[in-house]
């Protein structure tokens, strides 16, 4: 503390407004003199942050010139957008999610901090925490899924994850929850539009994540680049001061999206420059990443009163605090080594989660596992040798050539069996000449693994899709190789969930492979010839149709319930009101039952406790991992509540035959909705308590509990 004051009393207006300035560089500008001009700028106190330049060589070269040039010696703080994987990449956010799994989701973030920063990186853009619901919005790669409880799990592990657990420590490593928030609402999917929710939802459904992370110590917080009802949340002091800072005692660092500062004038509330630095400033943000609005702008705010030399300090305090929590101070340059331990123990870490995130949606006839005596392989489809795809939309420092295809993976697992290999049609594009061929390649072979899907490029940031489908002519080859007679199995790789309907129906087997990472191909082998049993489960519901999205289990049952025999009802004409895949969905070789449940007692008062079990049963003679899902809904209250709330996962191995429990302590405070605003505490009356191994109703059993006043 003492460190700081005193660097703020010696810190002209210039150098402190260069602690609030974040300066994007290159990765690619190397050599002497490489990023002079961010040199130049650290030394004069003019740049207190880097993004998008990392490798020790080029991170250590630029701290010099703080450490060894700048007047007061602050270090610069080096940050990237580390989000499933730094040079190891493992599976993205929303195939991860649906391990359920908060001690991998740990794992794979201290992985990738280790990796990170030992190319010099001190602070990653994740997590994100976005709920979306919306398949057509390109980010919803980037996040938990559509349940805010879930993203509530998923930020508290991955803060933990990369900044450790200690509270305060030394982290050497911050994250930044982002994007604060409701982004994942962006008007019809479109990305960066207008978001319009009631504050009741933002509360209940897009906050709690946030809540989560700042409960879990997080250091920094990055605001969205939307607007929420007319108030962009770069300048939204109600959310941002009020919520965050006032309300849950967030004392982090604020940091603005890539030139948020300087959008506020195409947002419509800004005139200019100095208008939107004020209100940014104002609002709370205390870093301007890359609009260069505060250096611009703040001197003159300050002349004439807009802003006080209080407000510039404050932001700058949170700043120093921050790289002192990281350590900085006392260790700028590279830390951490890449021992060749390390490596291969990330790597296994990457094929352990990527296998685990596999999902088998459907599974029609006996393909799988594929049979060791299989002696010729057709592998068709644009993503069968395709390694860059599988490191998805975000690779961070991922090298393509040390991504796993799915070729190179199934080549290893099978050596004994041909594989012929043939794409048959681009990702995207019209040609189709060479379907003939891979029609052909089908016939002789014994079965056919079809890989399809969307390039990487087509989910992450600026990904919108409108249609849901599969892109170019894949269509056309998925008709050609399914009426081609050999049993087929179909890897669907994508950042979304794809409304596939005729896939669905045709295909023997189906998986969604999303982007798995740098062990993608290894771990779909691993999956797909029986070596691991597949566990991963959706995080979001899965479509029929691009016109049923938004679609998620926690819809409020309406007036009009759902009920495809009933006219009147909350439904389509054309396509039922239920997902392809609800929530939670995902097969195994096993045969899991789920059978006795108890839920004591059945009569609680407000400060007691709910007991529930299920007995969980292994019905078959593989083994296999039981997800269990405990929801919960509030059959009356003043305001309608949804229909389903999830409230708990447990997880178990079970062998062949093998029989288990699984089981939970309530406590009543959960039977409240998410968030904190306007009611935290449930009303008295009647509450049921289902369990499933998806949010499908038809395979839950069920219990009732009263909530005496
Ligand atoms: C824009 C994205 O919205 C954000 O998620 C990311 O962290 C920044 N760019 C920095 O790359």
């Amino acid at each position: 503390m003492r460190r700081i004051e005193r660097l703020l009393a010696a810190m002209t207006l210039s150098e402190k407004l260069g602690q609030l300035n974040m300066v994007p560089g290159t990765r690619l500008v190397t050599g002497p003199g490489g990023h002079r001009d961010l040199g130049e700028g650290i030394s004069a106190g003019r740049i207190g942050s880097v993004l998008n330049v990392w490798g020790a060589e080029q991170t250590d070269a630029l701290q010099r010139s703080a450490m060894e040039h700048s007047r007061l010696k602050v270090p610069v703080l080096f940050a990237l957008d580390v989000i499933h994987g730094h040079r190891t990449i493992f599976p993205v956010p929303l195939a991860e999610a649906g391990l359920f799994d908060p001690d991998t989701w740990e794992a794979t973030a201290r992985a990738a901090a280790a990796e990170a920063a030992q190319d010099g990186i001190a602070l990653t853009f994740a997590p994100m925490l976005d709920v979306a619901r919306d398949a057509r919005w390109g980010r919803i790669v980037e996040g938990p899924g559509e349940d805010p409880w879930v993203a509530a799990r998923f930020a508290e592990a991955k803060v933990h994850g990369w900044q450790g657990r200690a509270p305060d420590s030394r982290a050497r490593f911050g994250a930044t929850a982002k994007h604060f928030c409701a982004y994942g609402a962006v008007t019809a999917g479109r990305e960066y539009a207008s978001v319009d929710v009631a504050e009741r939802t933002v509360h209940a459904v897009y906050l709690p994540p946030f809540a989560a992370a700042v409960g879990a110590g997080v250091f920094a917080i990055m605001p969205a680049l939307t607007d929420l009802a007319g108030v962009p949340m770069t300048a939204n002091a109600a959310l941002l001061k009020v919520w965050l800072r006032a309300r849950l005692g967030f004392d982090g660092v604020i940091v603005s999206d890539y030139n948020a500062v300087t959008d506020l004038c195409r947002h419509g509330v800004a005139a200019d420059n100095l208008e939107a630095a004020v209100l940014a400033l104002k609002a709370g943000v205390d870093i301007d990443m890359a609009s260069g609005a505060y250096v611009q702008a703040l001197p003159l705010a300050l002349e004439r009163g807009l802003v006080t030399s209080r407000d510039i300090d404050t932001s700058v305090r949170r700043v120093l605090r921050l790289k002192e929590r990281l350590g900085l101070f006392d260790d700028p340059y590279q830390r951490g080594s890449r021992a060749a331990q390390d490596v291969l123990q990330t790597r296994a870490l990457a094929r352990a989660a990527a296998r685990r995130a596999i999902v088998l949606l459907t599974l029609r006839r006996d393909v799988l596992t594929l049979d060791p005596a299989l002696r010729r392989i057709a592998l068709i489809g644009p993503l069968a040798a395709a390694g860059r795809e599988m490191l998805g939309p975000w690779a961070a420092a991922g090298e393509p050539g040390e991504a796993v295809s799915v070729l190179e993976g199934l080549s290893a697992a099978l050596p004994n069996c041909r594989i012929d290999c043939l794409a048959g049609v681009a990702i995207d594009g019209d040609a189709t000449h060479e379907i003939a061929s891979a029609v052909e390649c089908c016939r002789e072979a014994e079965l056919v693994i079809l890989c399809v899907g969307e390039s990487a490029s087509m989910s992450g940031e600026a990904a919108s899709r409108a249609e849901l489908g599969l892109p170019g002519s894949q269509r056309a080859l998925a008709d050609a190789v399914l009426a081609a007679g050999k049993p087929v199995v179909v890897l669907l790789f994508s950042g979304r969930p794809l409304a596939v309907p005729w896939l669905c129906e045709r295909a023997d087997a189906l998986l969604a492979a999303w982007f798995l990472g740098s062990e993608a191909g290894h771990a779909l082998a691993d999956v797909l010839t029986g070596q691991s049993a597949p566990s991963g489960k959706l995080a979001v519901s899965w479509p029929r149709a691009g016109g049923q999205v938004p679609v998620f289990y926690a819809q409020r049952p309406s007036g009009r319930p759902s009920d495809e025999t009933e006219h009147y009802s909350s439904r389509y004409l054309d396509v039922p009101f239920t997902p392809q895949f609800p929530f939670g969905h995902g097969l195994s070789y096993a045969r899991i039952v789920l059978e006795a449940m108890q839920c004591v007692p059945a009569q609680v008062r407000g400060d007691g406790e709910i007991e529930v079990s299920v007995a969980v049963r292994n019905e078959t003679n593989v083994g296999g991992e039981a997800t269990v899902f405990l929801f919960i809904r509030d059959v009356v209250a003043r305001v309608a509540r949804p229909v389903l709330e999830l409230r708990g996962v447990r997880k178990l191995q079970l062998g062949p035959s093998e029989r288990g429990t699984v089981s939970w302590r309530l406590p009543v405070e959960m039977l409240a909705g998410l968030g904190d605003d306007p009611e935290p505490l449930p009303e008295p009356g009647l509450f049921e308590i289902h369990v499933g191994q998806s949010a499908d109703p038809a395979g839950f059993l069920s219990a009732r509990v009263e909530l005496m006043p």
